[in-house]
């Protein structure tokens, strides 16, 4: 049964639009029930790769960006109305949650974040204060209420931390890295410090969450982005009890979705950790990854972001094999593997989402 207008006027009055935003096709999805068509948003929706985006990003620093409210929810509502996305993802970053820890943060041009204030033995982590205080990260929840109040009220807003393992990696490389060395040694040298480590990042990642969430998130996606470096018993070891400490400590009413590059290898255990919706990336098909996490949970995923730089037909090929892979199974979410990579045309990716609509309705 429609609603009607004045209905729907009535809820956005009382609620905000929350009931509205329920029954989108995306909420719908991460509860694992039927859609009229499958879902898709993009990690990087809002980015480089967006004119409105670079135009902005001339006149501010991609840090002063993302420490003012109203240009955050700017970019994200511009790259969820342009692309036509079912839902628009905060615009923030990873890394800020490691400021208020006493860490500094830049973002060089070169050499992508850099982070300052190494961690090299247990006294460095035990003086990691009881010290995340969420009230210095008041910017990103406002954020999240800024673009809550821009949005229109039916498209359900993300928010999102890193998980535990890939904020303590970055923490422990001070940057990016390919070989994860630094992390590794540490871990493996100093499990006891590491788990110290790991429960206070922890702790500062379940707090975040739920602040993002009582400033209006409708669903929150945790990213292990660099989780792939690791051996499938060291995830176990190392990293699990974590991932499924964060997820068991978020509101439970609100959709988590659980989200992993190169977890192909240890993809049960990646589910075992938790989450409403898995995310895969492009190394594993849909269908297998199903079969191992189980169908008791919803999926998302999974074009090779590559695949955004090709011409159209090519990419209609690969968005067909992945929607037969998925079949009528509801609680498919369409994303890419991994972010919309700075040269993707824009237009490939409006067709994308029309694609995904059309050959899923
Ligand atoms: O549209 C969205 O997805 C929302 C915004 C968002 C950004 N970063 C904006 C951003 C999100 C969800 C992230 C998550 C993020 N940040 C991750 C996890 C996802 C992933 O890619 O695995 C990671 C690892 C980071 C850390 C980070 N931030 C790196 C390594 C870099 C530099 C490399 C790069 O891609 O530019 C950033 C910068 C960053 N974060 C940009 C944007 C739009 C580019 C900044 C600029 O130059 O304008």
């Amino acid at each position: 049964m429609k609603t009607k207008p004045e209905e729907m006027d009535a809820n956005v009055k009382t609620d905000d639009g929350r009931s509205l935003r329920k029954k989108s096709e995306f909420l719908r999805a991460c509860r694992g029930e039927k859609t009229s068509y499958t879902p898709i948003w993009l990690m990087r929706q809002a980015g480089r790769y967006m004119k409105e985006y670079r135009d902005i990003r001339d006149k501010v620093s991609f840090l002063d960006l993302c420490k003012n409210p109203n240009l955050c929810a700017e970019v994200a509502v511009t790259a969820q109305e342009k692309i036509g996305a079912d839902a628009a993802i905060l615009f923030s970053d990873l890394l800020l949650i490691l400021e208020p820890f006493g860490f500094g943060l830049e973002y060089t041009k070169d050499h992508g974040p850099v982070i300052t204030g190494r961690i090299e033995s247990k006294r460095d982590v035990e003086k990691l204060s009881g010290g995340f205080h969420k009230e210095s990260l008041q910017f990103v929840f406002d954020a999240v209420r800024q673009t809550r109040k821009s949005l229109k009220p039916a498209v359900p807003l993300i928010g999102f931390s890193g998980a535990p393992f890939t904020l303590a990696a970055y923490i422990l490389e001070g940057g990016t890295s390919r070989t994860f060395l630094s992390t590794k040694q540490f871990m493996f040298s100093n499990p006891e410090t590491w788990h110290l480590l790991m429960e206070k990042v922890s702790s500062a990642v379940i707090d975040y969450l739920n602040g993002q969430i009582e400033a209006g998130a409708d669903a929150v996606q945790l990213f292990d982005s660099w989780v792939g470096c690791l051996g499938a018993e060291d995830y176990r070891e190392y990293v699990l009890p974590y991932s499924r400490r964060v997820i068991d400590g978020i509101k439970k009413d609100v959709p988590l979705i659980h989200f992993g590059t190169g977890t192909g290898m240890f993809l049960k255990s990646f589910g075992e950790a938790g989450g409403d919706v898995i995310g895969i990336d492009h190394h594993i098909r849909l269908d297998q990854a199903l079969e191992v996490i189980g169908y008791t949970v919803g999926i998302q995923g999974n074009l090779d972001p590559a695949m955004l730089c090709c011409p159209i037909d090519t990419i209609r090929k690969s968005v067909k094999r992945i929607l037969e892979q998925v079949g009528e199974r509801p609680g498919h979410i369409f994303n890419l593997g991994h972010g919309v990579l700075p040269t993707t045309p824009v237009e490939n990716v409006i067709r994308l989402v029309e694609m995904v609509h059309e050959m899923s309705a």
